[in-house]
């Protein structure tokens, strides 16, 4: 990567968030699975298009979005390099020819203008210093009447089991959140206000902007255990204090099933048009 606008995120991703995601990315793709149809569902990818994944991560949605588009491709674009390392042996492993990375900033990156005829994103549009450039970026590099179409976090409420799941176990820790996490927390939340969407999306040259809530089921373990196990893991060094263990098991219980630790969560699916 050469040039970024983030230096913080570019640090974070490349640091200690990117590798935790990378070492637990069956954990991060299990917890994000529940948004892949709505998203892809409102792309739409059709066979022969070509596609652009912002923030890909280790590249689950830009190997879906390669299968779909079939002759077409897909390109993941992510500013970390361990994600990307993995987004790279995941594809390899699957044997799809169609799908690509590049390490950049989305929000600077010379895409070929007019180069996809859909942008997709799971998550991966929050962390933008410049919004409105970056989403400006992303118009240029569709098509004339291409497509955007992306899913964020909504703000947690009281609707959302995995905001209060989240908040007790960061209770129960005593996390106090340095200024890295509040930032972290800060760009997470970027996005939340569907007002700012439409502001955003608008003053980039999008038009047909929608902003739709969706509720998911976000996947945190395959049983208890491994949810707190997980949940820890995100905390290093914030080892769960004697006693408090049980409080946490008994407030993850009622979200277990045979098909794992499922707490309900609410994301914007948002889709804009390139006039
Ligand atoms: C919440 S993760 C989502 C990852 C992936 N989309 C998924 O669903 O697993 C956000 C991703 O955005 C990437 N990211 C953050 N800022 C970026 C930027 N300015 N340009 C490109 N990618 C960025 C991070 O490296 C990370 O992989």
């Amino acid at each position: 990567m050469t040039v970024t606008a983030n230096p913080r995120q570019a640090e974070a991703w490349n640091g200690p968030v990117g590798t935790h995601w990378a070492t637990h990315q069956a954990r991060y793709d299990a917890m994000l699975a529940g948004v892949n149809d709505a998203l892809f569902g409102a792309a739409a990818v059709a066979p022969g298009d070509r596609v652009l994944d912002v923030g890909c991560g280790a590249g689950a949605t830009t190997r879906i979005a390669a299968r779909l588009a079939a002759p077409g491709h897909a390109v993941g674009v992510d500013i970390s390099a361990p994600l990307l390392e993995r987004a790279r042996a995941s594809t390899a492993a699957e044997g799809l020819a169609n799908a690509a990375y590049e390490c950049a900033d989305a929000q600077v990156h010379r895409f070929p203008a007019d180069g996809f005829d859909v942008v997709v994103s799971r998550g991966g549009l929050m962390f933008f210093a410049d919004h409105t450039a970056a989403f400006r970026n992303l118009a240029r590099a569709l098509r004339p009447g291409g497509r955007l179409a992306f899913v964020c976090p909504q703000p947690p409420g009281e609707h959302s089991e995995e905001a209060r799941a989240l908040g007790l176990f960061a209770r129960l820790v005593g996390e106090e959140p340095g200024p890295e996490a509040v930032a972290a927390r800060g760009a997470m939340a970027s996005l939340s206000d569907p007002g700012r969407v439409r502001e955003v999306l608008s003053g980039a040259g999008f038009c047909e902007v929608t902003v739709a809530p969706v509720s998911v089921q976000a996947v945190w373990g395959r049983d208890v255990a491994d949810a707190v196990d997980f949940l820890l893991s995100r905390f290093p060094g914030r080892p769960l204090p004697a006693g408090r263990l049980a409080e946490l098991e008994a407030a993850l219980l009622p979200h277990a099933s045979e098909t794992g630790v499922r707490m309900r969560a609410g994301v914007w699916l948002v889709t804009a048009v390139r006039p």
